[in-house]
């Protein structure tokens, strides 16, 4: 699938094998969580431009370096579960401001109904990653990504622990400008809709509720 990077570097599969176990209680799978977002971050940033700078070192004036290049990052978790994958990667993107988006699903509709948006000021000029641990039927990460193209974004890209191919097809469908960065490819959803083999509900475990 073009513009789907599965981040298969053995730490994220070992510890994403901890999270789907059923067995794994709230503080554990929520320290997981926290971790796998921060090696997933290492591998989303791979890109991130650079530019030359002079330093001094102890050793020698004016040797050539590297910084980045001043990119203007936003993180957007969608309430609530994606709250989880904040912490871990602001380990690495210190600098990064953040946004939130919160969705409801429509008991009659089915459809996803924005309730809470709140976004840095200058999103138009920032490099956005959607948090969202679970892409299922692609409903809510759909919506919350057009909802920060309708204020302006540019530049989105979808960050996710698992993913169904079923949304994976519509968010490709609905945004083909969008790269979806994901620690695994599941096999299909359930007539629940619920992501098989999955994890369960990632809300509820992460916050310990039922
Ligand atoms: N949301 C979840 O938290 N888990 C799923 O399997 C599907 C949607």
């Amino acid at each position: 699938m073009s513009n789907v990077y599965v981040l298969d570097h053995p730490l994220i599969q070992h510890k994403l094998t901890y999270i789907r176990k059923k067995e794994t209680g709230t503080k554990d799978f929520r320290e997981l969580v926290d971790e796998v977002a921060t090696l997933m971050a290492f591998e989303i940033t791979r890109d991130l431009p650079l530019e030359d700078v002079s330093v001094d070192t102890p050793v020698v004036d004016n040797a050539t370096a590297q910084v980045l290049s001043g990119k203007k990052m936003g993180l957007v978790p969608i309430l609530r579960a994606g709250l989880g994958m904040v912490d871990g990667m602001v380990d690495l993107i210190p600098a990064a401001k953040i946004g939130h988006v919160g969705l409801y699903r429509d008991p009659e509709t089915l459809k996803p109904v924005e309730y809470y948006v709140k976004l840095p000021s200058d999103i138009e000029d920032r490099e956005l990653i959607v948090l969202d641990p679970m892409l299922a039927t692609g409903g809510s990460a759909i919506e919350a990504i057009n909802s920060l193209k309708s204020r302006g974004a540019k530049q989105i890209r979808l960050m996710c622990l698992v993913a169904a191919p079923e949304g994976v097809e519509l968010m490709q469908e609905a945004h083909p400008d969008v790269d979806i960065y994901l620690a695994a490819l599941d096999e299909k959803l359930n007539d629940k809709g619920y992501i098989v083999p999955g994890l369960g509900d990632a809300g509820d475990r992460l916050y310990g509720t039922k």
